[in-house]
């Protein structure tokens, strides 16, 4: 195989992590705890050992920032931003929204994304410049102009009962401008359903590259405006923080995230 993957073989690594989370869906899981309500199971710890070892396969080089495992792999201008089970805690409890996602960045620039979720059949992919997809459908952001016709959507930090930045006071002030703020538990499909016309803004403050390195990609290239919180382009580098929506709705989320 060539030193750089192709979307096909990200899409497929993605849709087979997605059916170990399929096949153990609302079986027997070991749960432990990384956080007070920080949870992991061994099905996230399955997902990621596969797609490590898939990649290692085939491209001895590259390097992994994944979720479970950390940073691994030598010095190389490959890069794969890894999260193996996103939407955890709705998998835990029997929810199902979840998925696979894995992003592959070229330095420093990531070049591919698949978001597998695996309760519906969807693939969503992009690669950088190609345009995004949905089970090979062209997917294009909504072009809602105003915040009051808006469905929007966000998360909370694992810590949220001890920070100050716990986006309640955003989640207040934007359900208010807003036709509803859902929370739905998965910051990967979050973006998504930006990319598939299906939401059309969100935000969150406290996120990791692996929650947004591919469904970010997939819904730049559906055509949101994706940046951080202070409006940069780069969302993927630490401190990780994000809004997405169509540019006119991004500066009606940036300024009012600007405002509280
Ligand atoms: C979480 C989900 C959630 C978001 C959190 C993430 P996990 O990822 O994406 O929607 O609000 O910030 O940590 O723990 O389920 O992989
Ligand atoms: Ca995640
Ligand atoms: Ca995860």
């Amino acid at each position: 195989m060539t030193n750089k993957p192709t979307l096909q073989f990200v899409e497929d690594l993605a849709r087979r992590a997605g059916k170990i989370l399929y096949d153990n869906y609302e079986q027997d899981l070991v749960i432990k705890y990384k956080g007070e309500i920080d949870l992991v199971t061994q099905v996230d710890h399955e997902s990621e050992n596969f797609i490590i070892n898939e990649i290692n396969q085939n491209f001895t080089e590259h390097k992994f920032l994944a979720e479970e495992s950390g940073e691994s792999g030598g010095i190389s201008d490959h890069l794969w931003i890894i999260d193996p089970l996103d939407g955890t805690v709705n998998y835990a409890h029997g929810v199902p929204f979840f998925c696979v996602s894995i992003a592959y960045s070229h330095k420093g620039e990531v070049q591919l994304a698949a978001v597998f979720d695996p309760m519906r059949n969807e693939m969503f992919s992009a690669e950088r410049g190609s345009g995004a997809s949905l089970n090979q459908k062209i997917l294009k952001v909504k072009q809602s102009e105003k915040l009051k016709q808006s469905l929007l959507v966000t998360g909370f930090p694992y810590d949220a009962w001890h920070t100050k930045s716990n986006n309640f006071d955003n989640y207040e002030k934007l359900g208010k401008l807003s036709q509803g703020v859902r929370r739905l538990g998965s910051a990967a499909l979050d973006l998504c359903y930006i990319a598939a016309g299906r939401l059309d803004g969100y935000w969150e403050l406290s996120v990791k590259a692996w929650d947004v390195a591919a469904a970010g990609l997939i819904a730049e290239e559906a055509g949101a405006k994706v940046t951080n919180i202070i409006g940069a382009k780069n969302y993927v580098d630490t401190p990780v923080s994000i809004i997405a929506a169509n540019e006119t709705l991004h500066a009606q989320i940036f300024d009012a995230l600007s405002n509280s």
